[in-house]
């Protein structure tokens, strides 16, 4: 995510994250080797040593077929370049800093439009829930992706529990607040605590994952540690890290980058390569972790989810609706 304002950015330094991220890894390929002394080796080296650190199994796992045939981001990338911006807005932050991030015990209190509102332990939901296996790419609003064999179980199975009325037309999400282990909280780069919201049939599809793990391991604290959203349809900042808070509510709810610049980042953020962002095309992306030189890659409608959720949206101006 970028929060820069439209005027401050040129175009040509949207895409090229991914970029980056290759660039760093060469750096960090170049240090092991003992290439280039003193090129910035101490970022990298602590990074190195958290994703290192490799989290515990999740038992029971149960193998689904979803995503299967999608060649996989390697676990050191996927832990090593993150948007989780209470840890700052550096893509190498979150693997530094999230290491303090105590989620135990975690809790999230159910709240809101439901006959059965409370709370449900991290411990609860991991034994409560079968635990699956499900490979989904996850497309960055900044045009990169990446393809994460995740470990959760449907958002729906657990909402279900606390008994939405039929006066829940939405579901909202915040994050943990406590910028003693989040140091991000304590700069205004955003409205804190982060929210993120879905309509309720959005989050009764069986697609969207509510998330504990990743790599058949629990989910390590710069990827959202303990529970995570993963809505496979949706631009990244849809799914929403370290929850502690869910609302059932009535009315759309008012959503971090939604509220912060509604021109960019919508309620729906339904990955779409007809609808450009503002500032850069929406119509190819780059698989972090491949080559520079492989090339960017057609994003495809709701990221290749089109079959399974496009009837939500029957009916609807994408391009209002974005
Ligand atoms: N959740 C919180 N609480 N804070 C964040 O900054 N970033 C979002 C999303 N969830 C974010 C968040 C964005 S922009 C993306 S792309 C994904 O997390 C990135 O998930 P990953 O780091 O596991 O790849």
């Amino acid at each position: 995510m970028l929060i820069k304002k439209p005027a401050d950015i040129k175009s040509s330094e949207i895409t090229d994250y991914a970029d980056f991220k290759q660039r760093r890894y060469f750096i960090k390929q170049a240090a092991l080797l003992g290439i280039g002394a003193g090129l910035g080796s101490l970022p990298l080296q602590s990074a190195a040593k958290n994703t290192d650190s490799r989290s515990r199994p999740l038992k029971p796992l149960l193998k689904t077929s979803y995503g299967q045939g999608l060649k996989q981001t390697s676990y050191d990338d996927i832990t090593s370049y993150n948007n989780f911006y209470e840890f700052g807005t550096g893509k190498s932050d979150p693997a530094d800093a999230a290491h303090n991030l105590k989620t135990r015990p975690w809790n999230i209190v159910v709240e809101g439009e439901c006959e059965a509102p409370g709370e449900i332990g991290i411990e609860e939901i991991l034994s409560g829930f079968v635990q699956e296996e499900r490979i989904y790419r996850l497309r960055c609003v900044e045009a990169w992706a990446m393809v994460v064999p995740w470990v959760g179980f449907s958002l729906g199975d657990l909402l279900k529990r606390f008994k939405p009325t039929s006066r829940a037309k939405y579901v909202m999400f915040e994050t943990l607040f406590d910028p003693d282990q989040m140091p991000g909280q304590l700069r205004n780069t955003l409205d804190w605590p982060y929210t993120e919201g879905l309509r309720m049939d959005e989050a009764m599809h069986p697609l969207a994952l509510l998330s504990t793990g990743l790599y058949g391991e629990e989910l390590p604290n710069q990827n959202g540690a303990p529970v995570r959203l993963v809505i496979p349809w949706k631009y990244g900042f849809k799914s929403i890290k370290s929850i502690v808070k869910i609302r059932f509510t009535e009315t759309m709810p008012k959503t971090t980058w939604w509220q912060m610049q509604p021109k960019e980042y919508g309620f729906y953020a339904n990955v779409n390569p007809q609808v450009d962002h503002p500032r850069w095309s929406q119509k190819k992306h780059r698989n972090i972790g491949e080559g520079i030189f492989s090339g960017k890659h057609e994003t495809l409608m709701f990221n290749g989810y089109a079959d399974e959720v496009a009837g939500l949206y029957k009916g609807m101006d994408l391009s209002k609706y974005f």
